[in-house]
Order: C-alpha cells, then sequence, then structure tokens
C-alpha cells in the first residue's frame, strides 16, 4: 500500500501540498494557543461532582459548617495584601457580607436590658443603605435604627447608652477611609471593610478593629457567589454571630465556599499582583477622566481623594475609588437625580444614602462601554454649561 503522505502528494502537487502542511501547523498552532488560553480562564473554575460534599457539616473540621482551608486561605491573604489583621481572632463566614452586618448587630445588642430602649445603631452620613434596610425590616426589641451617628457625639445619653455604629472604610458611596466617630466603652464600631483591596483604596496599615467584614463581591467581583466573611476579635460576639448564621441559614452552602476558596487560591497564585494592578489601573484612569471631564465645570463637582501611599504596592497612588459622589452645585439643580437622568445618566439618589438629592452616586464599576458612554454624556453637559456661559445677553 502507497503510504498517505505520497498518495496526498500524487493527488495534490507538491507546492499544494506544502501550503497544506503550513495551514495544518498554524491550525495546530493555534488550536494550542487555544487550550492554553482556555487553561487561564479554567484556573478559577470549579466543577462539583453530585456526590460531592452533600452534607450540612465538614466532618474533617470538627463538624463545622465551615471549610478550615478557606479560612486559612482568607488569614493567608490578609497577610499577603496587609489590610487586616487576622491572627488571634475568629473568622465567620456568611452569604455575603450582607448576611454578616445584621448578625454584628444582634450580636452587639444581645446584653441590651429588657426594660431600657433598643440600642441604637448609627452611620455617617453619606451611609450605604443597606444599615438602615435591614435594621429596620430585622428590628427587634433589642435594636433600633436612629441615623446618623454625629448627633449622638455630644449627646448625654450616649454616656449611659449602648451604641452600635457602622464604620464603611473605604465608604460607600463617597470612598473615604472612614474611621468611627463614637468613641467611649459604650460605643461598639462594626467596620464594613469590604472595600478595602488594593484596587479601590491605597492600603495605608493593617487594619485591626474588633469586628471587620469582608466580601468576595468586592474583592474579586464575584457578587453573585454570596460569600463573605467577617474578622472577630471577642469570642463572645464570635459565637453569637455564629448562632445567629447557624439559625438564620445553617452555615453557608458548600459550593459557595468551594469558589471562594478557588478565587482566593487564584488571587493568591499570583500574590494578588494581576488582580489588583489590573483592578487599579482600570479604576485610576476612570477616577482620572472623570475628573479632568468635571474639572471644567461649575455645575458639577466629584469629592476630594487624595494620593496615599500604599504597603502594598510600596508606592504613593492615586485615587481609584468604585464609586463616584457627585454633587450639582446649581442653587435651582436640587434634584441632581433627575438633572442626570434627563441627560440619561442613571445614578443612584443622594437620599438613599442619608444625604441631600442633591449628591448623587455614580457607579465606576461598569464595562467599558458603558463608563465611556458615562463619560461621553458628562461632557456634553459640562459642553452646554459653555455654550449657555457664552450665549449673548437679549
Ligand atoms: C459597603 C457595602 N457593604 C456591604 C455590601 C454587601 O455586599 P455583599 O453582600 O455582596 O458581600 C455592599 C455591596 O454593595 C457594600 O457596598
Amino acid at each position: 500500500m502507497e503510504e498517505p503522505t505520497s498518495m496526498v502528494l500524487f493527488l495534490m502537487g507538491k507546492n499544494q501540498f506544502v501550503s497544506a502542511i503550513l495551514a495544518m501547523e498554524a491550525l495546530t498552532a493555534l488550536t494550542f494557543c487555544l487550550i492554553v488560553l482556555q487553561m487561564l480562564i479554567e484556573s478559577s473554575a470549579v466543577l462539583v461532582a453530585g456526590w460531592h460534599r452533600m452534607g450540612y457539616r465538614y466532618i474533617n473540621n470538627n463538624q463545622s459548617l465551615m471549610s478550615k482551608e478557606l479560612e486559612n486561605q482568607i488569614r493567608k491573604l490578609h497577610g499577603m495584601v496587609g489590610n487586616a489583621v487576622t491572627s488571634g481572632k475568629y473568622i465567620l463566614f456568611g452569604a455575603g457580607s450582607t448576611q454578616l452586618l445584621n448578625a454584628a448587630v444582634h450580636a452587639l445588642s444581645l446584653h441590651h436590658n429588657a426594660s431600657s430602649p433598643p440600642t441604637p445603631v448609627l452611620a455617617s452620613i453619606p451611609f450605604y443603605t443597606l444599615y438602615k434596610q435591614q435594621t429596620d425590616v430585622f428590628g427587634s426589641s433589642n435594636f433600633k435604627f436612629e441615623g446618623d451617628a454625629s448627633l449622638w457625639m455630644n449627646n448625654s445619653d450616649s454616656n449611659n447608652t449602648n451604641l452600635i455604629e457602622f464604620v464603611t472604610s473605604p465608604n460607600n458611596p463617597d470612598g473615604k477611609l472612614n474611621k468611627a466617630v463614637l468613641q467611649g466603652p459604650n460605643a461598639k464600631a462594626i467596620y464594613d471593610r469590604v472595600y478595602y483591596w488594593p484596587h479601590f483604596t491605597a492600603i495605608p496599615a493593617s487594619a485591626d478593629e474588633d469586628i471587620m467584614l469582608f466580601s468576595i463581591s468586592k474583592l474579586t467581583g464575584h457578587a453573585g457567589a454570596r460569600f463573605g466573611w467577617a474578622v472577630i476579635k471577642d469570642e463572645t460576639i464570635y459565637q453569637r454571630m455564629t448562632m445567629y448564621i447557624g439559625v438564620n441559614t445553617m452555615g453557608v452552602p458548600r459550593e459557595a465556599q468551594l469558589r471562594a476558596l478557588k478565587l482566593i487560591n487564584v488571587v493568591l497564585q499570583g500574590r494578588g499582583r494581576e488582580i489588583f494592578e489590573f483592578g487599579y489601573k482600570t479604576l485610576s484612569n476612570r477616577w482620572e477622566n472623570l475628573s479632568q471631564t468635571l474639572s471644567v465645570s461649575t455645575r458639577f463637582s466629584l469629592q476630594k481623594i487624595g494620593d496615599q501611599y500604599c504597603r502594598f504596592f510600596h508606592k504613593v497612588r492615586k485615587p481609584s475609588p468604585a464609586y463616584a459622589w457627585l454633587r450639582c452645585e446649581r442653587e435651582e439643580d436640587k434634584d441632581c437625580y433627575a438633572v442626570l437622568k434627563a441627560a440619561n445618566i442613571i445614578g443612584r439618589r443622594g437620599g438613599v444614602f442619608g444625604a441631600e438629592d442633591r449628591y448623587v452616586r455614580l457607579s465606576l464599576l461598569r464595562s467599558q462601554d458603558d463608563f465611556d458612554l458615562l463619560l461621553h454624556r458628562l461632557n456634553q453637559l459640562v459642553l452646554e454649561e459653555d455654550k449657555i456661559k457664552t450665549m449673548p445677553i437679549m
């Protein structure tokens, strides 16, 4: 029998045969590239067999509802980034940090005396809206949302009353690295640190508060995985929060824990460089473009955020917030949301954050196309200001 190649050669002629070989080689190279690409993409993939991890508890972790390996990797991650002290502290998982917010309020208000009024839950304006919504919905005789924390600073009652303060650092919506405004033995702070990662902010120091909350949704963007964690100093508070999670949902789904473990391992593999550098570059560019566009405007202004030394990047870095906190400066523009809406820009009203409606939050965590469109539309608004200024007076 003839060799297949010589058969092909006979049928095709020599030049055609060489072209066919080159084409095959190109195809092989392309296939190889696609496989490597696929492998890179899939380094964060999770495949769960039907029989895997069916029970409530981890048999190899003292019947706990939490994966020990995931807890260890979370500690390693904080150590690598340098954004939180975890040694000597407890870690508790929740269905997003959302579930842990109220778990913490519940835990801090448990010693509440039945004959005294509910423990006030407070936050600095502008604050993340869920603190109020959750506290209102889950409100019990133990706690009640009372709004602006600063109003309690000089309140004589505050020396005798227990107070719970949500401190969001960096803050949603304005990106500020907030600190607790209430001090003293009766003031307890819940530090919401979900944005305290190098893509959103400089990391000036390792946070070391008694209750700190983090989330995979702000670390890698996997909001739908519904996985968050609390770092807790006090054992009693940890036990109460653990009880709350147990009674509420019997822990966090195994699948969510598995996915979080995989994602955190991928972040750890590159020592966080890839994700944080990409995130920082993207967001700082967006912030710079936005600031430049609005720098010539007298109608709109943005929050001020300065450059700051970051111990993760080992350098002074520019701002890269997740959100812009825009203010309409004209007296008549009291409803800033409506002003922007008329220009086809959808933000979130200041009132949602306990602030005036003269403010609007714009999200910078969008696709590049969406962001470019936002910039374009804002630019149009700013250009109109010029036209109005140069219009002849009749
Ligand atoms: C300040 C703050 N805390 C908590 C959350 C809740 O995040 P998750 O439940 O996805 O962890 C968010 C989400 O936007 C947030 O902005």
